[in-house]
């Protein structure tokens, strides 16, 4: 039987501008802190570099053509800020709009809808080096600018907007631990950063709302969150699971959903983490249409004795600021792992679900991402048989299907990611596609997870063996 999806259930893939691309420095684009920080030495697995990628930039008509084929009818992807404006202010550039707004009619002549993020990581070269990025608040009203420019250009033929995709990564890997563009590394950084992600957000939708209602688009913000399991019931443990929660979650989601900034994060940042003026409190509370979700893994929390040295505890990536939450994280072994090394849970991903609705009002959520990284090759017959994307994607289906049957509002899914591509750190070796690209001769197959994924899109569920 199928277990079947709600009515106008939103299927479809996604990408990002950088990842998929190429074409770095054509057609006037300007150089960006992943083109910068790509080529630093040591920064990236192989010395890879986004500079051809998938060539998406000149395959893009193909590329829309076999999407067609697979049966997507949804196709998240980013627009690169520095193509639009080369300096990230001033200058527009046509070429860049000509560009995007091709693939768009394309996608349409298609049947695909477009669902557009402003935003995936990518900041023009410019920012950084004039304003230093993220950390400067001049960089809301840049944001906005950008956005309304975007909004002039493409609003009329796109409805669905995001924002800024996962504020947490930016902020952390970008500016708390350096492993991401601009690599930087400071215990204070990823809050001023995250709060000025955070009002960009808020500006370009205040643009949004304001002056382009005619459009009757949806706007929002995508975040990330794996899934916290408190590792043993101990309050303790509940407790420290929350936190962890509340310090990667509720960061981003609670000035927009509650009003202001978790009271566990004020407490133990001080004056790390900047406070809102009341206009921004106003600015920032619904500035969401949707709530978007990226979610990948889960791992198991417990707490730690406050005071512990930092060097005792052994957190999974989260380096110098894992003392301002003291929370320790762990994974069963018995859990099997994707190519990233992370856990396969799905459970987890139904518990986060159930967690947002019950703390955040019953929103709407759209699953911007979830997937799976595996060493996928193809065999001597042409094929990809990529038998553990698969299992990965129907079982966090089928997570989804629990929570929707709890009442969870869960109103779209999209599967990262449509093609193999450059996956930040660790350059082409980690695929996620559901297309192989090879990276030699920039081939497509579609493996067999994209056939199958076809089929869930087609009939808008999962096929399963239940009775
Ligand atoms: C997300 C990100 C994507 C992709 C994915 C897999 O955090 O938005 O760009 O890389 O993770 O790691």
């Amino acid at each position: 039987m199928i277990k079947q999806f709600s009515t106008n259930f939103t299927w479809g893939t996604a990408t990002s501008s950088y990842q998929i691309e190429g074409a770095h420095c054509k057609d006037g684009k300007g150089l960006t802190i992943w083109d910068v920080f790509s080529k630093t030495q040591g920064k990236v697995a192989n010395g890879d570099t986004g500079d051809i990628a998938c060539d998406h930039y000149h395959l893009y008509k193909e590329d829309v053509a076999l999407m067609a084929k697979l049966g997507v009818k949804n196709y998240r992807f980013s627009i690169s800020w520095a193509r639009i404006m080369p300096n990230g202010y001033g200058k527009v550039n046509e070429k860049g709009i000509a560009f995007y707004s091709d693939l768009i009619d394309t996608l349409l002549a298609h049947g695909i809808t477009p669902w557009v993020t402003l935003y995936h990581w990518d900041l023009p070269l410019a920012l950084q080096m004039e304003y230093d990025g993220w950390l400067n608040p001049k960089i809301a009203d840049f944001f906005a600018e950008y956005a309304r420019v975007c909004f002039e250009a493409f609003g009329d033929r796109v409805n669905h907007w995001i924002t800024i995709n996962e504020a947490w990564v930016i902020a952390i890997l970008g500016y708390g631990q350096g492993v991401f563009a601009p690599g930087r590394i400071s215990t204070s950084e990823p809050y001023l950063a995250g709060h000025h992600i955070l009002l960009a957000h808020a500006k370009a939708v205040d643009i949004y709302r304001k002056a382009f209602a005619h459009q009757k688009g949806k706007i929002g913000i995508t975040n990330n969150c794996d899934w916290r399991e408190p590792l043993t019931d101990k309050v303790e443990d509940q407790q420290a699971a929350e936190r962890a929660l509340l310090f990667f979650l509720g960061w981003f989601a609670d000035p927009i959903y509650l009003g202001d900034y978790p009271q566990v994060m004020k407490d133990r940042l001080g004056d790390r983490l900047p406070s809102f003026t009341i206009e921004e409190k106003k600015l920032l509370y619904k500035s969401s249409d949707f709530f978007g979700l990226n979610h990948y893994t889960t791992l198991y929390a417990s707490d730690i004795p406050e005071g512990t040295p930092i060097e005792e505890i052994s957190v999974y990536g989260n380096g110098g600021i894992s003392e301002d939450q003291y929370v320790q994280l762990t994974a069963d072994k018995k859990w099997s792992k994707t190519s990233m090394g992370w856990a396969v849970v799905p459970w987890g991903l139904q518990k986060l679900l159930e967690w947002i609705h019950h703390r955040y009002d019953a929103p709407d959520i759209v699953i911007t991402e979830n997937g799976c990284a595996y060493d996928d090759t193809i065999n001597e017959a042409g094929d990809c048989l990529d038998k553990q994307r698969i299992f990965y994607v129907e079982s966090y289906l089928n997570a989804c299907h629990t929570a929707m049957q709890n009442g969870v509002q869960l109103k779209g899914y999209f599967l990262w990611s449509l093609f193999d591509n450059f996956e930040w750190a660790s350059g082409y070796e980690k695929r996620f596609g559901m297309v192989h690209v090879n990276f030699e001769t920039l081939k497509r197959t579609p493996k067999a997870s994209a056939y199958w994924y076809a089929q869930v899109m087609n009939q808008n569920g999962i096929l399963t063996s239940d009775k």
